[in-house]
């Protein structure tokens, strides 16, 4: 396997690059939509940048004025940033889910969290009641004309691109029966071979039990579900995320035990039901994605993953480069969330795998020991031998704390970039957007994905969240060279809380 140095920048790292209380500002919730443009730009924004970014997270943090037991409880807020012509243009909108009009109406919890919010009223008001509050609140992609806000636990919500406005659940013309799920991770192909090369978005559901179903789903360029197959695999499974290449699907079965009986006797949520087995191994279950060979399970070190950066098939091996945690820590009933004590708790860290089928093993290796989280790839390397990957970072290069920081790490050197906001900024997911072909032989170079040199050509927009200012900004980082000055930071006229995933398009919704 090729090697990677683990070195790092000689940078000057304060002991404490955050402030615990400063941090957890960006937990308020934002009562209010806007919708305006944005006048407040440092820098300047590249004019051939156009199209929209989606970002999705919990804009509620609590309902009515009763906090929520956990942000991944929040009612869904998409944000839209609208780039043409050197301008921008902010949208946000909460997501009208039928859990959240009636919550709004009677400004009170109704409904269990996955993540321990419960209803007022202690226990008995809550055992038995397993209804499931579908939040729309972890991603949100444009794909085949439609503006999708997805959770993983139930179905996707159809908005108006331009509007925002909630248009209702999507059942993907019947495919999905109501009240199944469709996951918040779907990965675009950028090349299916079977669709002659053109993209399609390859997602999945999740049926846990005892033994649990894995379902694929395959759409094409018009949001029809084009292949779907369905898989059972032994035991409990927690997947959030998983990887595709052409041809597989790849999913990390995380070693956790799931004891239902707290939820059900109303003293926890299902997600607080989970515990994390340090002791059993980690399975990667891979399925692939066309004929009908077999589902294959490889085993390997105990650990967990939420996200994965990339997969792809090189030499004979299939290679998957996730984010792993040395162990899950459990969600405590009445703990505080925003009380995170981050010394304490393991870092995500960057790891590849390296799976040969024949003989069904794994060899892993540390990439990354930074703290880090949200990998990014060029949509056009997704599945595909890769170069670049962007992430949330920690400030420091050692130890478990905030992210603070966007790091690209080039995987053909082994050299890293980072730019920080710290001491008072908190990033979210980078997202990496390619630069616009200057000419159409460029744009024949780059279909051809041969334009491996160029593989950071573009920027990386994150938002930031500037405790000192109490507000969010957009920075627009120039992929090539992170450690240089933003390109523009866009100071918006608010806060938005700490958000989970969004997508960039190339269409402009204004
Ligand atoms: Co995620």
């Amino acid at each position: 396997m090729q090697s990677f140095q683990l070195h790092e920048h000689a940078t000057s790292v304060p002991v404490n690059s955050y402030q615990l209380e400063e941090w957890q500002k960006g937990y308020e919730s934002l009562r209010e939509e806007f919708d305006y443009w944005i006048d407040q730009v440092e820098g300047e924004i590249p004019p051939d940048l156009e199209g929209t970014l989606f970002r999705n997270g919990p804009g509620l943090l609590d309902v009515g004025g009763q906090p929520l037991q956990h942000p991944f409880d929040g009612d869904g807020m998409i944000s839209a940033i609208a780039f043409s012509q050197g301008k921008a243009h902010f949208r946000n909108r909460f997501i009208r889910t039928e859990g959240f009009l009636a919550e709004q109406k009677a400004q009170k919890i109704l409904y269990r969290g996955v993540f321990g919010t419960q209803k007022p009223g202690g226990w008995l008001a809550n055992a038995f009641d397993f209804r499931l509050k579908n939040i729309a609140n972890t991603q949100v992609i444009y794909w085949g004309g439609k503006l999708l806000a997805l959770w993983e636990a139930a179905e996707p919500h159809r908005l108006d691109p331009h509007t925002l406005e909630t248009i209702g659940i999507d059942h993907l013309d019947g495919v999905l029966k109501p009240g199944s799920a469709f996951a918040a991770h779907p990965c675009i192909d950028p090349s299916c071979a079977e669709d002659g090369g053109a993209p399609c978005l390859v997602n999945f559901s999740i049926k846990p039990g005892l033994s649990t179903t894995i379902t694929i789903f395959e759409l094409d360029e018009q949001c029809k579900v084009i292949r779907q197959h369905a898989h059972a695999v032994p035991g409990f499974a927690f997947i959030h995320d998983f990887a595709i290449t052409p041809n597989y699907c790849i999913f990390f079965q995380n070693p956790v035990h799931f004891n239902p009986v707290p939820f059900v006797v109303g003293l926890r949520g299902p997600g607080e039901c989970i515990q994390f087995q340090g002791d059993r191994p980690t399975q990667i279950i891979v399925i692939p994605r066309h004929g009908s060979a077999p589902v294959q399970t490889l085993s390997t070190q105990s650990g967990f993953v939420f996200h994965h950066a990339n997969a792809f098939e090189q030499d004979g091996y299939l290679y998957v480069d996730s984010v792993c945690y040395g162990a899950l820590p459990s969600v405590e009933p009445n703990a505080d969330y925003r009380q995170v004590k981050f010394e304490e708790l393991e870092p995500g860290q960057l790891w590849r795998f390296r799976l040969d089928l024949k003989a069904n093993t794994v060899e892993r290796q540390s990439i990354e020991s930074r703290c880090c989280e949200f990998p990014f790839v060029h949509p056009n390397r997704v599945g595909r031998p890769y170069r670049y990957v962007y992430l949330g970072a920690a400030h420091a290069a050692e130890g478990n704390a905030p992210l603070q920081a966007i790091l690209k790490i080039d995987m053909v050197s082994g050299k890293r970039q980072v730019w920080s906001a710290a001491p008072h900024g908190y990033v979210g997911e980078p997202i990496f957007v390619p630069r616009p072909p200057a000419t159409a032989a460029t744009e024949q170079f780059e279909a051809n994905g041969k334009a491996l040199d160029d593989e950071d050509r573009g920027w990386v927009l994150t938002l930031v969240y500037d405790a000192k200012m109490e507000r969010s900004e957009l920075v627009i980082l120039d992929a090539k060279d992170l450690t240089k000055e933003p390109v523009a930071r866009l100071q918006l006229k608010h806060h938005i809380p700490y958000g989970l995933h969004g997508s960039f398009t190339s269409t402009c919704f204004l």
